[in-house]
């Protein structure tokens, strides 16, 4: 037992008893036993590499290259998407992919190259194979993006699955990002980071890896050009990065590396080359377009663990109300359930949920339920004896059910891998909607179960359907999570077809932006916390997971009100806009740190309600490009290398600009603006990008600027949508574009296209239209005008 463990399981006992403390000793050895038998000994190992090309097949969209000991198989999807795969493996099965996978290109055709190599030459990219199968991947003017080594296997002589590594080479000016959630990003410096989805089982920082999310998905910016690449292998594996160096001109520039090492399954990838915008477009067409969330959801939420009563509940409510604060979701964790058990409600603290739920609802606000998949195995509890009979619960290699421990004690575990099991388990969604939720929490699906020593999950060896594959948790462990997403999702859209669901989801895989979104998880309170949260953020969203947000003030102990208030006025500008901490943590409610701290949080709490056209526009926006609400400043100018390194500011949608306070004790903060005019919003001050600027980041705010030109959906004073507009730089045009909230539903809105220009002295804003131009749909607030330049 290492000292995290220890404190893990300590911190466990102290939640939930002495009792669990037993308990999870007994599961820590159950889990041991289970692998001890239910895994392949580590045998003799064979190593191998491709060997020299004999022979090539070529096919659509590429084909096959047959060297002495493999073969690579190339593939140009239409969507410009590159695939190569070793050992014969293919694009399916994948549970990152949408749908089918993507039809080949016919016009990349596989053709000899220098030096005994075969290339496929497509439209955004150029690959060339060498001769003994290092493939690298071309712009279409011939600059290398990403140079792959022939890869090597390490194969168990007694048969199985193979060990493999990839070593990588990028431009010795590459910055990495990605790979899921890492709370020390968004910019990956050089180190492993490791391909396990874990529970820390503590509130985390910034040095804390791997966490709930991790995806082998890494997207690489250099001035040569953007590239995504994903190694579509759920396994245990890590991936080492170094940062190249420049050598001054001299020649001797060193490459960035990456080295992935995967413990087993296919040696396949899939690479997008382009701008981050149609990287992140391609990668949208290949993985599924984010979930729509519904427009509540992209607004104020409260929750905590252990809010303990329905009375306590109308208290928080009653307190929002009061004070004028906008509210727009409630969240009850496990403390509602009947004994930590999912599924179920305390009926003693919560008599009248249905009753409660309708309430809040007349007053607009939703309440979300924390959905954990581990289920009780006490007799007497439902789920527990409808999963039996559906034989929905995870067995070992000898055909027992595997027990583990969380919250409600011995726990049992859905296989969410099986189809059969996916829509058992959505249709359980019915009772949550019939007490009232609107929204749905994912939580401890990693999956964890608390164990006194190792790890504290499934036994590797626990078996899984893996939609009929059959295979063991080494597998299956990394898409647990995207799998219950998946089942709740669709569970949802068959109880509730009306509504859009809103499920988010601690843990997940490539793909989960499907389903939904996530959240940071437990993240520590502090400053380092602060900095990681937005980290997760801008990190996910290049990974194609657009909607997710910190727990507001950290999930444990108390912050200063300073802390809370510069992680609110953070929150605010972020999808999802939440404020949550544990049960032993001091209060969240933005009252409970004195009056000016509340009155700043007003005036967050304000603007996000009055951003909500806005937030709703980057939604649908999302859905259709794949683009993140919250980018990093890089986002439309890559080739910019000091924005490429700027980590404490981001861009939300193409209209704002962001600078949160992440440091104590700030009144000014040094902004770095990319080309072009923007606006400081509260003072209306010009500023002439690039440049780097100091201002006014008093408690009152952080600094947010508007492009010039932006075209910015708010809600007017009457709760209907309008129109700001940023003005252009005269003889400059400017524009956006505007999709209403068309309810909760499924119906399709318009895309409005907006275009600013100047005529004469006067600011002409106008709807463009398939047929010409005309009025604009909502009433035009235009700002920005007549201010005079900052001294920069
Ligand atoms: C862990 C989650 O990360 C946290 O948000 C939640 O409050 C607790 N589990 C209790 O459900």
């Amino acid at each position: 037992m290492d000292g995290r463990d220890l404190v893990r399981s300590v911190k466990a006992v102290g939640y939930t008893g002495a009792a669990q403390g037993l308990r999870t000793i007994r599961a820590a050895w159950r889990r041991r036993r289970a692998d001890a038998v239910g895994l392949p000994p580590r045998g003799a190992e064979r190593a191998r590499v491709p060997g020299p090309v004999q022979s090539v097949e070529p096919g659509p969209g590429g084909g096959i290259i047959r060297f002495g000991r493999s073969e690579l198989r190339i593939l140009v999807a239409v969507n410009g998407a590159v695939f190569w795969g070793w050992d014969g493996a293919g694009p399916e099965p994948s549970y990152a992919l949408a749908g089918d996978c993507p039809e080949p290109d016919p016009r990349a055709v596989l053709e000899p190259d220098k030096d005994g190599g075969w290339r496929v030459v497509a439209e955004r990219a150029t690959v060339v194979v060498s001769r003994h199968g290092a493939v690298e991947v071309c712009t279409p003017g011939g600059v290398t993006l990403r140079r792959d080594l022939p890869p090597r296997w390490w194969e168990p002589v007694g048969g199985g699955s193979a060990r493999w590594m990839q070593r990588s080479e990028v431009a010795s000016d590459a910055r990495f990002f990605g790979l899921g959630g890492r709370a020390s990003g968004p910019r990956l410096r050089d180190g492993t980071y490791r391909l396990w989805n874990t529970d820390p089982g503590l509130a985390f920082g910034p040095a804390d890896d791997p966490l709930y999310i991790t995806m082998p998905v890494q997207l690489v910016v250099a001035d040569a050009g953007t590239h995504l690449v994903f190694h579509d292998n759920s396994w245990d594996g890590s991936v080492t990065l170094r940062e190249g160096e420049e050598g001054a001109g001299s020649g001797h520039d060193r490459p960035g590396t990456s080295v992935l090492r995967m413990d087993g399954g296919p040696l396949r990838c899939w690479m997008m080359v382009g701008t981050p915008a149609r990287v992140l477009l391609a990668w949208a067409s290949l993985t599924g377009a984010p979930a729509l969330p519904p427009a509540w959801a992209l607004g104020h939420h409260h929750a905590r663990w252990g809010f303990g009563s329905e009375q306590e509940v109308r208290r928080i409510v009653t307190g929002y109300q009061e004070r004028g604060l906008p509210l727009d979701a409630l969240h009850l964790d496990i403390d509602h359930y009947d004994a930590h058990q999912v599924f179920t409600v305390d009926q003693e603290r919560f008599p009248k949920l249905p009753v409660l739920a309708e309430e809040l609802r007349r007053d607009g606000i939703r309440l979300v339920s924390i959905i954990d998949p581990a289920v009780s195995s006490a007799p007497d509890n439902a789920v527990y004896s409808s999963g039996t009979g559906e034989d929905a619960f995870v067995r070992d290699a000898q055909g027992r059910v595997v027990r583990g421990v969380v919250w409600p004690g011995d726990a049992v575990f859905p296989d969410f891998t099986h189809a059969r099991v996916r829509e058992w388990w959505g249709g359980l969604y019915e009772e949550r909607l019939a007490q009232g939720f609107s929204g749905f929490w994912h939580d401890m699906n990693e999956p964890t179960s608390f164990t006194a020593f190792g790890e504290s999950t499934l036994p590797r060896s626990a078996r899984h359907s893996l939609d009929g594959r059959g295979g063991d948790h080494r597998e299956a462990h990394n898409v647990y999570g995207l799998c219950m997403a998946r089942a709740g999702y669709e569970g949802l859209r068959r109880v509730a077809p009306e509504e859009r669901p809103f499920v988010f989801s601690r843990s997940g895989w490539a793909g989960m932006q499907r389903y939904g979104g996530t959240w940071s998880g437990d993240v520590a309170t502090g400053w380092p916390g602060l900095r990681a949260s937005l980290a997760l953020v801008l990190g996910l969203g290049l990974c194609g997971v657009p909607y997710s947000g910190p727990d507001i003030g950290g999930f444990d102990g108390s912050p200063s009100p300073e802390l809370y208030l510069r992680w609110f006025q953070l929150g605010a500008y972020l999808p999802l806009f939440r404020t949550h901490a544990s049960l032993r943590a001091g209060r969240r409610e933005p009252w409970e740190f004195g009056a000016e701290v509340l009155e700043h949080a007003r005036v967050a709490l304000v603007e996000r309600r009055r951003l909500l056209p806005y937030f709703v526009t980057l939604a649908h926006l999302a859905r259709r490009t794949g683009a993140p609400y919250v980018r990093p400043l890089w986002w439309s100018a890559p080739e910019d290398r000091m924005l490429r390194d700027c980590e404490d500011a981001f861009l939300l949608g193409d209209c704002l600009l962001v600078a949160p306070v992440l440091h104590p004790g700030a009144d000014r903060r040094a902004v770095q603006l990319p080309r072009g005019r923007w606006y400081d919003t509260s003072t209306e001050q010009v500023y002439e990008g690039p440049a780097q600027v100091l201002v006014d980041a008093s408690l009152a705010r952080i600094p947010v600027f508007a492009r010039a030109g932006a075209v910015v959906p708010v809600r007017g004073d009457d709760g209907g949508l309008e129109l700001e507009v940023w003005a252009p730089a005269r003889g400059r045009t400017g524009g956006g574009l505007v999709v209403p909230d068309a309810g909760d539903g499924w119906d399709e809105p318009e895309i409005e296209r907006y275009v600013a220009r100047w005529q004469g002295r006067r600011l002409v804003v106008e709807r463009e239209g398939e047929d010409g131009v005309s009025e604009p749909l909502h009433p035009v607030r235009v700002r920005g005008l007549g201010k005079r330049q900052a001294q920069t």
